[in-house]
Order: C-alpha cells, then structure tokens, then sequence
C-alpha cells in the first residue's frame, strides 16, 4: 500500500524527509558505484517531493584522514589541494547527473568542524570518553582497526586492503555500554536497518559484543584538531558521521536547540559502510542525546566481472564516457532499473546497451515520436480537449493501476518496481494504438470522434508514464512533456486522468533516445573502464586522400574532436625518454594522453595548463601506454611547443 498523501498547505505542514548519502573520499574521482547511491537519493528526493513532503536532499565529501594525506603526498600536494580538485569533480558530475541535493557539506567547513566538537563535547560530557592506549592492526584503507585474528596474509577482512601495526594514545568512546540500548532500539524499530537481511548481521555483531572505540590519532595531522587535547585529532569515521547533522547547523545553533530536519528519515549507504551507520553512528547519538535516523538503507555493489571495482584490479567504470554517449538520463534509468535495490549488481556494457536500445530507444522513444507524428498529421499539431468517445478513457484503469504500484514501489525503495510499472503502461499505450490503428482512422471521416479519443489517450497515458519517470529521468521527463505541449505535473500525490493541455501543440523533433547499433559499436570500443572510453559508432573510415591534394570541407573538419583540456598532472614515461604520460581533465571526464615532448617540457611545467586535445581520436599504445587522445604542438623544427590558452577557457570547451 502507498503511504498515505500527506496534506497539503503551508509549507511546515508537509512532513519533512531528509536523507542522505554518504560523503565521498577524495582521494579518487567518482566513479558508478559513488554515482549509484546518489542517484537513487536523488530519485527518492524527486519522488518525496513530487507527492509532498518537505525535504532536505544533502550529499558531500569525506577530505580528512590518512587515505587522503597519503593520496595528496602521492601528488605532491597538499591534502586540500587535492579535496579542491576532487570536490570540483563531484559538483560537475552531480550538476551533469541533474543532481538536485539541498546541500553539499565537506568536512573541512568551518561548519562542520564546529559540530564535530560539540559531538565530542556532548559524549564527553555523558562521561563516555576516556584516555587510553591503543595498539592494534590499522587499514587505512577503510580507516578502521581489525582484531588479529581477523588479518589474513597482512590484509583487512572486508576489503583485502594492507594493515599495519599502529600503536599510540588515544581517546576512546565506551561503545561497549550502548550494547544493550543499541539492541533495544533495534527491537523497538524493526525498519531501522534495511533490507532485514543486513540488519540480522548488524544485530548479530552487536550480540557478539562490543568494544570501545578509539575516537582519536596522534599519528597523523590531517582531521579535526581533537578539542583540548593538543597533538591529537578526531578520528576520520567520527568526523564523517557527524556530517549529517553539521550540515543542518548543529555546531552553529545554541546547546539544545532543536534543529530542523533531524532526526533523518534515511541514510542510503553501501553495505560495506553499514556497520558504521548502524551501530557507531546510532551509539554517538544516544550518548549525545539526540534521537536516531528511522531508518539506515545498505545497498549491494555494482560489480564488474564478478568483482567489486577497483583500481587496481582495473575494473572500474567510470560515468564520464557513459554520460557523454548517452546521456544522464539513460545512466540514471539503467543504474535504477538494472539493480535491485539492496542486492548487488553486475554491470556490463552489454546489458547496457539492451536497456538503452529495448527500454528507451524502443518503448519510450519510439511511442513518443509516433504520437507526436500522428498528432501533427491528424490533428495539425493540437492536442483537443479530452474526446467523449469511450477509447479516451481507455487507458485510464492501466494508469491508474501502474500509478498505485508506482508509489508502493518508490515507498518501498523498490526503484526498478517503480520504474517496471511505469513501463508497462508505455507497452499497454504501444499495443492500444496497434489496437486502434489510428492511421487508418484517420481517413475516415466517419470516426473522427473515435480517431481524436485514441490520439488524446495515447498521449495522456504517455505524459502519465512520464510523469512517473521524472524522479528518476527528470530531463527525459520534462522534454516528454514538452513535446506532448504539456508541462510535466508536479503534484503526483494522487492520481487524476487528464494531466494534458487542452490546446497544447505537439513538437517533432530528433529522436529522443536515438537506437544504437550494437555490433558497430562494439567492434569500435566499450565503455567500461576509465582506459577505454566509448567511442560513437562511427562508419568505415574512407581510405585517405594522396598527401598534398586534400582540401577538407567544413563538415570533415569538424568531424575532429577538439576540446580544452586542463593538465591535472603529468610525469614521464618510465624507459622512454621522449613521452610524458598526461593526466588531463576534458569537463565531463579524465584521460591519459601520451605525448612526445618530454624533451621541451620537464612535466611540472605542464600541470594546470590548458592545451587542446583531439578527443576522438582512437586510443593508442605508445611504448605499452595507453593514449586516449592527442595534443596539438606547434613543430618548430622538431622543437614541439604545446598550444595553449591565454584566458582560463573551461575544460571540454570545443576548439573550432
Ligand atoms: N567516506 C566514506 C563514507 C563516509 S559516510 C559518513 C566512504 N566513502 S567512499 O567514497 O569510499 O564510498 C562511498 C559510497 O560509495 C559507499 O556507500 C560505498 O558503498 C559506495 N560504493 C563504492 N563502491 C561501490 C560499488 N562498486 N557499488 C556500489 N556502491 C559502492 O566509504
């Protein structure tokens, strides 16, 4: 059952959901695993919204702790530097994904720190901290401590990640006295861990005991000065829980004022940082006296060849490619319809490209251009007022019926449910009009009446289904609408039947989802890891014209790719004395370019630099590096000279 629609009226009448995702390290850039759990929050913030909850949609980035400060030093550069650079990834991805969060907090904000310390402060004062020694097995990987037992072959349980030995003093959190409460608010709130799955194990840890926590370093400098205790700072996983209240001003506002929005609705989490969210988080709490999250949400992983992605095994996929091919719309669809919320997934450009072509080239793209053409040819472009004849009112029952289990899914976070009956009445939409045949009804004259009711039908169950996609294709959505002359309805609380404009005029225009050919775009490239970006299929290459004859007319000029590229860093090719291998930003994704100018050019003297880079260029191997593009130099008689730009132009601009 749907949950009831909230009331309507001024906006602190309307319940309020506030959610959250995790806030991401930076010691790497996103890539479909981090893109995933902000898509389904944004999903969910839409849908929220869409049927009338006051919500608070807030996302972020994790920048303090040992992962990060050895990533930065890798780098050469300072931890912030390196946060500033990743954090400007994430507001472009989020900004091209149409993420529509509230808020984005880091937890180097002035804000935030302010709250960590009252945290602190707060616990300190319930008199669950203390002063001790810690000497254990630290994986700065997962930036947790393991028992002994638990280290296999010098590697942490969970992710395989190296261990050391770290000894130091420490403050420590008396986590084991909220075994019990933790336990007895589990019983009391039997949805606070989903799916049921993940709680059993949740409860099964806490069952088997707790221990205390140490909630301080002084092994490393970047984090939150420790309050009063000079040479100490807070723990990362401390700092970055406390996130979710440090963006509503809990650090700012006087000591016990209420704040608005807390206590969460829900925390969407992977199932690898359950744990923390589950049994740390909840325990900070009570000890600090604030009320608990309704709910903690851990969700499965996307794996690639069996395997959760990672770098270093290489079998990573990145959104940039996929994005740049086919849109934020499509990712979203697929990375929401594809995976059963709170299972794991596998990802594959195969199924990628299934979805893509049967779900939105076919079904939704194709209904959406066969409407608009029958309108325009049968009706001059305008849609009528809602026909008496019966075949207007025909659909109505399947809308109303995918619109019911469209909500009970979203409630659910049933998200490729929701989406499911969304789809079926485009297929119910598709055969009513093979049913009616309205091209044929249009020749006659006779049936006027009953040609109108089956074209206002079919494009009202179409703006319906729409509709129901927007939470989670809100672009797609809205151009839907617009080319059915409608605006796309906000208020989907309840159901009506007759969201269309008497009067609206129906627009043509190029394939929403246009069909791509499989084989040819296989046997190009794929887009799986951030080594092999996707390439358009592209026809046969001509064979090229004999050298000194060719002039280029616009049009096969332009079929050269060029782009602004900033240089993030650079380094020389090991063995090759005259390639460096280039890191550069293009706007919508990063790529490795190798180029012949290491005896011009000493590598730092590149970074930050802004060049022009052929981005359609196939990628190469030059001495078994991988180049995914070129550079374009001046020749000054073998002396490169690399062109680049006066003004600070934004990265993937196009050079013509
Ligand atoms: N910084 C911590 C979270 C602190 S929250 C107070 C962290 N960051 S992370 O960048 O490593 O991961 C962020 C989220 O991405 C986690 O929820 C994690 O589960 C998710 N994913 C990372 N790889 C993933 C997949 N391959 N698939 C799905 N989600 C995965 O942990």
């Amino acid at each position: 059952m749907p949950e009831e629609p909230p009331e309507t009226g001024k906006m602190s009448d309307r319940p309020r959901f506030y959610l959250t995702t995790p806030i991401y390290y930076v010691n790497d850039e996103p890539h479909i695993g981090h893109t995933y759990t902000t898509v389904v929050a944004d999903a969910v913030a839409r849908y929220r919204r869409a049927v009338g909850y006051d919500v608070r949609f807030l996302t972020g980035t994790d920048e303090h702790g040992q992962k990060i400060e050895r990533a930065a030093r890798a780098q050469g550069i300072r931890p912030i530097e390196l946060a500033d650079r990743v954090v400007h990834r994430y507001h472009e991805l989020w900004r091209a994904l149409s993420i529509s969060h509230d808020d984005f907090i880091r937890t180097t904000d002035p804000r935030h720190r302010l709250a960590v310390e009252k945290l602190i402060r707060r616990m300190k004062s319930a008199g669950d901290v203390y002063l001790g020694a810690y000497e254990g097995m630290y994986c700065s990987g997962c930036e947790a401590f393991y028992p002994e037992s638990q280290i296999r072959d010098g590697r942490c349980p969970d992710q395989g990640h190296p261990v050391e030995r770290v000894a130091e003093e420490s403050y420590f959190f008396r986590l084991s006295r909220y075994q019990e409460p933790l336990l007895e608010h589990y019983r009391r709130n039997p949805a606070f861990v989903r799916p049921a799955s993940r709680f059993n194990e949740v409860r099964a840890f806490v069952e088997s005991g707790l221990r205390d926590l140490s909630i301080s370093r002084t092994s490393l400098d970047w984090g939150i000065p420790y309050p009063d205790a000079p040479g100490h700072v807070v723990y990362v996983w401390v700092d970055a829980l406390t996130n979710y209240v440090s963006a509503l001003g809990y650090g700012e506002d006087p000591e016990g004022a209420p704040f608005r929005y807390w206590p969460a609705q829900v925390h969407l989490v992977g199932k690898d940082i359950l744990r923390f969210h589950a049994v740390y988080w909840p325990a900070f709490l009570l000890s600090a006296g604030l009320p608990l999250p309704e709910c903690v949400y851990g969700h499965g992983w996307w794996l690639k060849d069996e395997a959760k992605m990672s770098k270093s095994l290489g079998n990573v996929v990145r959104p940039g490619p996929l994005l740049r091919d086919f849109g934020p719309d499509a990712l979203r669809y697929f990375l929401l319809r594809e995976m059963t919320f709170g299972l794991d997934g596998t990802y594959s450009d195969e199924q990628f490209l299934d979805r893509y072509n049967g779900d939105l080239a076919n079904d939704l793209g194709n209904l959406l251009s066969r409407v608009v053409t029958l309108i325009e040819g049968g009706l001059s472009g305008a849609i009528p007022a809602q026909p008496d004849a019966p075949e207007a009112r025909e659909l109505e029952p399947a809308a109303a019926d995918a619109h019911a289990a469209w909500r009970a899914a979203f409630d659910a976070y049933d998200f490729s449910g929701a989406l499911a009956a969304a789809w079926r009445l485009v297929g119910e939409t598709n055969r009513f009009l093979v049913r009616h045949a309205p091209w044929a009804l249009a020749s006659d004259p006779s049936r006027a009446e009953t040609h109108r009711a089956v074209l206002w039908g079919a494009s009202e169950a179409l703006l319906q289904a729409a509709a129901m996609a927007s939470p989670a294709m809100p672009r797609a959505a809205e151009e839907i609408a617009s080319r059915l002359g409608s605006p796309l309805p906000r208020d989907l609380s309840a159901f009506r039947w007759g969201l269309l404009t008497t009067g609206g005029r129906v627009a043509k225009r190029a394939p929403l989802f246009p069909r791509i050919d499989k084989a040819a775009y296989f046997k190009e490239s794929r887009a799986v890891d951030d080594s092999k970006p996707i390439q358009p299929a592209a026809p046969e290459p001509k064979p090229a014209p004999p050298e000194g004859v060719a002039l280029l007319t616009i049009d096969e000029f332009m079929k050269v790719d060029l782009r602004v590229a900033r240089v993030v860093s650079c380094e020389r090719v090991e063995g090759a004395e005259k390639l460096l291998k280039l890191r550069v930003d293009l706007g919508t994704e990063e790529r490795q370019i190798v180029a012949g100018i290491a005896k011009a050019y000493a590598p730092e003297a590149l970074v930050g630099k802004r060049i022009v880079v052929v981005a359609n260029l196939k990628p190469a191997k030059l001495r078994g590096v991988e180049s995914q593009g070129m550079l374009l130099a001046a020749d000054l008689g073998g002396r490169p000279i690399v062109a680049t730009f006066e003004e600070d132009v934004p990265p993937g601009t196009r050079v013509r």
